[in-house]
């Protein structure tokens, strides 16, 4: 039995890996540490909530006692690193935080595991790992040509991306300096059930059943490479097992997307399945982001070639099994969408 201490697990990609995991193994314990900011929400995990190989605690990663706890209370093999800020526009508008959750908790989570897992000067326990959730925004913006790879120098824009290539650097720094066993995954964007509705699918989703106007920025040409957060799930999950120790593998499955077709596919299918008064007349192309980063594509051939892995979910069948999950939970959406989002809305795009 293998503990994995999966930070972050209330949010998106969290929650569909702490769910992925615990359908697919009977032999893994997950200890889930969110701080449930306003992206955590724990109806994501309503169907594992009573696993008895499940267990939620609040806790913030740059908490040092209460991280420690849980070290002390618990065997942890695994820490997985997914708790962040992550969304672009609010690193634009308010970077502090930023540096405080990506970068300083993700030091004091590696402080504290280094120490819990030390058997002497630089060694560790057997098979312990610290697994680091990154993106592909650390390596900046691609012209029309060519891909990310491991070896792209990071080049980083955003003060969101900025912060994840700070916490990637130490991650890398306390394997090479240290020799903590460690290893980090930089993956495109991701789609699937449970985003917060400030990312661009879920955003324009909801805003099209609502009739309010779908805010493009710029001129919407901008690529982004799409996968279904499954197979990032999957990709992490063979990476901590099989991946070799300090390695940086690359995710994605060779799915770029201008945003202004992602926007039209999603008015498409609302037309086809729910309302058919929707229309691209609701596009409004509005002020572009500020250092906004033109295109995004991974090469994912070092992660296909050393593990195997490879995208299960093509783009026509994610991006419906998606937009249908919305629809299905709208509950949900009008959960998180109620309240404090309201304001951030209001405050993002009002003047847009
Ligand atoms: P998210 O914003 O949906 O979820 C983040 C989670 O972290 C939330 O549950 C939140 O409560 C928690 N959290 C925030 N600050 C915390 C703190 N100080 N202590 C404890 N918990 C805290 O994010 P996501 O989209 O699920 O992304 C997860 C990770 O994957 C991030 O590290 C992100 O950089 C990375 N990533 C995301 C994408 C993407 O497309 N969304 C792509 C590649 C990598
Ligand atoms: P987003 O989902 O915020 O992800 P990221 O910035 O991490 O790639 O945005 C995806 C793309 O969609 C990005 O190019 C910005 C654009 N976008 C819009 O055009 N309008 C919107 O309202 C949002 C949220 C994003």
């Amino acid at each position: 039995m293998k503990t994995y201490l999966v930070t972050g697990g209330a949010g998106f990609i969290g929650s569909n890996f702490i769910i992925y995991m615990l359908n697919k193994y009977d032999d893994v314990k997950i200890i889930n540490v969110d701080a449930l900011t306003y992206a955590g929400n724990l109806e994501n995990l309503k169907s594992v909530e009573n696993n008895p190989n499940y267990k939620f605690v609040q806790a913030d990663i740059r908490d040092r006692e209460a991280i420690q706890k849980i070290f002390d209370e618990n065997t942890v093999d695994y820490v997985v690193n997914f708790a962040a800020e992550s969304h672009v526009d609010r690193s634009i508008s308010d970077p502090d935080i930023f540096v405080q959750t990506n970068v300083l908790g993700t030091v004091n989570l590696l402080n504290i595991a280094k120490a819990a897992w030390s058997t002497g000067d630089d060694t560790y326990r057997d098979g312990v790992k610290f697994h680091q959730v990154s993106t592909d925004e650390v390596y900046g913006s691609l012209g029309e040509t060519g891909f990310f790879m491991e070896t792209t120098p990071l080049c980083p824009h955003s003060p969101y991306s900025s912060s994840k290539a700070a916490s990637d650097m130490f991650v890398k720094a306390y394997h090479d300096t240290y020799k903590l066993p460690i290893n980090i995954t930089r993956c495109s964007n991701n789609y699937g059930p449970y985003q917060f509705p400030e990312k661009l699918i879920p955003l324009i989703m909801n805003n099209t059943l609502l009739h309010k106007d779908l805010p493009v920025y710029g001129d919407g040409m901008q690529v982004r490479d799409w996968l279904y957060v499954d197979d990032h799930c999957k990709a992490i999950d063979m990476v901590i097992r099989d991946g070799v120790d300090g390695e940086v593998y690359n995710v994605g499955g060779h799915n770029e997307r201008p945003n202004i077709f992602i926007v039209k596919t999603i008015i498409q299918y609302i037309k086809e399945n729910v309302d058919e008064t929707v229309g691209e007349h609701m596009i409004k192309y509005v002020a572009d982001r500020k250092g906004h980063d033109r295109r995004y594509g991974i090469d994912p051939q070092k992660i296909k070639d050393a593990l195997g892995w490879y995208p299960e979910t093509c783009f026509e069948v994610g991006i419906k099994k998606t937009l249908k999950w919305y629809l299905d939970n709208q509950d949900w959406v009008k959960n998180v969408t109620s309240g404090e989002y309201q304001k951030y809305y209001e405050k993002m795009y009002k003047d847009k």
